[in-house]
């Protein structure tokens, strides 16, 4: 059974006379393991993608199961809880919060999961250390570099050891150095096992993923596994 499978997914904004086909007809599965780039230009319908990948938006039409389930007929309540659980998120513009330490960032989604103080700073910690900013945790996002936020929001996004990572441009907001790293740490997480589903319009970037599914205009038009 693959992790995700979609059918014919459609997605239409403005439906009517300013309507915008984000996605059309999109058919494609992945399964677990797998670390897959989503190559496409501005526009084409990505993020509209990695919104729907991550149950954070329904389509139109089409179906997308996750593990073998139909998401439209999860309820939202179960949908919150398999974002929390089963989909850790990064995102280009790192989305910490500025307020809070490294670790207390990496830590909030714990607690809103319910889980107790000491577990909670031991899979932050744990997962801070793996990214390489253990020597960090009490820094602020702006007494961080860009790399070291962006490692920051991968520890975030692994502390709770989802099997699934969807990343939205993780680099795209790195010079190229960092954003090396943030792919080498991608690559890493990629061999212990988590599926890797990787959004870019960046040919050199995609092409560290083992396959590569271009869209253009909201459609997919090609699929290559390397
Ligand atoms: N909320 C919205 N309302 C109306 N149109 C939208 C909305 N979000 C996206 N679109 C349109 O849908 C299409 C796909 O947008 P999307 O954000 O998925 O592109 P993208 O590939 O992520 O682009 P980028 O690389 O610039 O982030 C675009 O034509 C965009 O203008
Ligand atoms: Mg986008």
């Amino acid at each position: 059974m693959p992790l995700v499978e979609l059918r014919n997914l459609t997605k239409i904004y403005n439906s009517g006379e300013n309507e915008v086909r984000a996605l059309s007809n999109v058919s494609l599965s992945i399964s677990e393991g797998e670390f897959v780039a989503i190559i496409g230009q501005s526009g084409s319908g990505k993020s509209t993608l990695m919104n729907m990948l991550g149950c954070l938006d329904m389509p139109d039409s089409g179906e997308y199961l996750l593990e073998g389930e139909n998401v439209a007929t999860i309820p939202e309540e179960t949908l919150a809880h398999i974002r929390n659980r089963r989909i850790g998120f990064i995102f280009q513009g790192f989305n910490l919060i500025s307020s809070l330490n490294a670790l207390e960032n990496v830590e909030l989604p714990l607690m809103y999961r319910g889980i107790r103080a000491k577990e909670r700073f031991e899979l932050a910690f744990s997962a801070l250390s793996r990214v390489g900013i253990a020597n960090r945790v009490r820094h602020r996002p702006s007494e961080l570099s860009g790399g070291q936020q962006q490692r920051v929001a991968i520890a975030r996004a692994i502390a709770a050891k989802p099997p699934i990572l969807l990343a939205d441009e993780p680099t795209g907001n790195l010079d190229s150095a960092s954003g090396s790293e943030v792919m080498s740490i991608l690559r890493d997480l990629h061999e212990e096992g988590k599926t890797i589903i990787l959004i870019t319009h960046d040919g050199t970037i995609a092409s560290m993923a083992n396959r590569i599914i271009r869209i253009v205009d909201g459609c997919v038009v090609d699929d290559t596994v390397s």
